[in-house]
């Protein structure tokens, strides 16, 4: 018997039980005998023993369903070492869960921080397989995780719809894009959107700058214009600040978000009439978009592959369109960030695209 036990860890994303359907439909049509253990709300239940033995009906009818069967949680790695409420140190019970449930290795379906804590237990002897999910798409070790082209989609629809009325009323509408670290999905969504300006983490901008292109705009007779806006867009000015200062400047912020503070600015020095827009977690619902069904599908075949090959400490990504392993020890820890060199930046800056650089 081949005990395999399945956690969702983290901010959910659409194509976490695409993937998990494709790793348990590996494992059943592999011939072995295979039972599932899933865990509830991610890390929580290994460490508290909260788990259902799934039939492989239960994965049946999910290709096409958003959020995940599992349930998930936050369980942030900083605290891993850390004694809960009770004084029990979580990795000694994580570890106990699997020993007692007689697992044989456990698959971890989570972004940055769970592949960390993946990667920890993979250390403390447990053999682990990890799975890239975010909408954020900021794993190392893939050139895609599952749930970013889904989020792509909605955050374009969502530029879309605001394209239409800003042109019928003359404004500037600012969409603020789901990504504290990372850029990616603003990027993508920016370009597909036809957004004028794309403010990332990763290029902090010049308010001035911004204005200057939204000015241009107005000089060419165009009545309106589109700003993508990061959650985690800075300023140059804040970004020359320390982690310290900035997050004494934080406390004193009177805007709720990013966007709201650049909306205010651009009314203020350009007297134009700025709209601010969050789809916010819609970002992160609804059904899986094709790509990440395929994605995830093959993910979750290749997951369950090294399974069978009996190959752990590993996570699958995509490389040059191949599915391959790559060491949980060389995920971890590590943000993949857009580059502001990359061509992907060049070529949007090259059509007129202004990042407030
Ligand atoms: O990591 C995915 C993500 O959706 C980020 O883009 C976003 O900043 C964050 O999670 C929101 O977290 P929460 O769901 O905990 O509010």
């Amino acid at each position: 018997m081949l005990r395999v036990g399945m956690l969702t860890s983290g901010g959910d994303c659409q194509s976490l039980n695409a993937t998990m359907r494709g790793v348990a439909k590996t494992l059943y049509n592999s011939g072995k005998d295979v039972e599932i253990i899933g865990f509830i709300e991610g890390y929580k239940g290994l460490m508290y023993n909260n788990y259902k033995v799934m039939k492989p009906g239960d994965f049946s009818g999910i290709l096409t369903e958003g959020g995940t069967i599992l349930g998930t949680s936050r369980q942030p790695f900083k605290l891993m070492r850390v004694p809960d409420a009770e004084g029990r140190d979580k990795v000694e019970e994580m570890k106990k869960t699997y020993a007692r449930l007689k697992l044989d290795c456990l698959v971890v379906l989570g972004g940055n921080g769970s592949q960390k804590t993946s990667n920890l237990l993979s250390e403390e002897g447990l053999n682990v397989v990890g799975l890239p999910k975010t909408i954020d798409n900021d794993l190392w070790g893939t050139d895609m995780t599952f749930g970013f082209q889904s989020a792509v989609n909605i955050a374009t629809n969502a530029i879309d719809c605001i394209h239409t009325t800003a042109a019928s009323h003359g404004r500037v509408f600012i969409v603020e894009v789901m990504g504290h670290k990372v850029g990616w999905l603003t990027l993508h969504a920016g370009i597909a959107g036809g957004a004028d300006i794309i403010l990332l983490p990763e290029i902090p901008y010049d308010i001035e700058k911004v204005v200057k292109a939204l000015e241009k705009r107005n000089k060419e007779g165009k009545r309106f214009s589109i700003i993508a806006v990061a959650e985690g867009a800075i300023s140059k000015e804040d970004s020359e600040l320390t982690k310290k200062e900035l997050k004494k400047k934080n406390l004193n912020r009177v805007y709720p978000s990013v966007s709201y503070e650049i909306g205010a600015q651009i009314q203020e020095m350009t007297g134009q009439e700025v709209r601010v827009t969050v789809p916010g977690h819609m970002q992160r619902g609804g059904e899986p978009c094709a790509y990440d069904r395929v994605l995830s599908t093959r993910l979750g075949a290749a997951a369950a592959n090294l399974i069978l090959k009996k190959q752990f400490g590993y996570m699958v990504g995509l490389r040059d369109q191949d599915i391959v392993p790559v060491p949980l020890s060389e995920v971890a820890g590590k943000l993949k960030s857009v580059d502001p060199e990359s061509s992907i930046i060049k070529e949007a800056k090259s059509l007129g695209i202004c990042f407030g650089d």
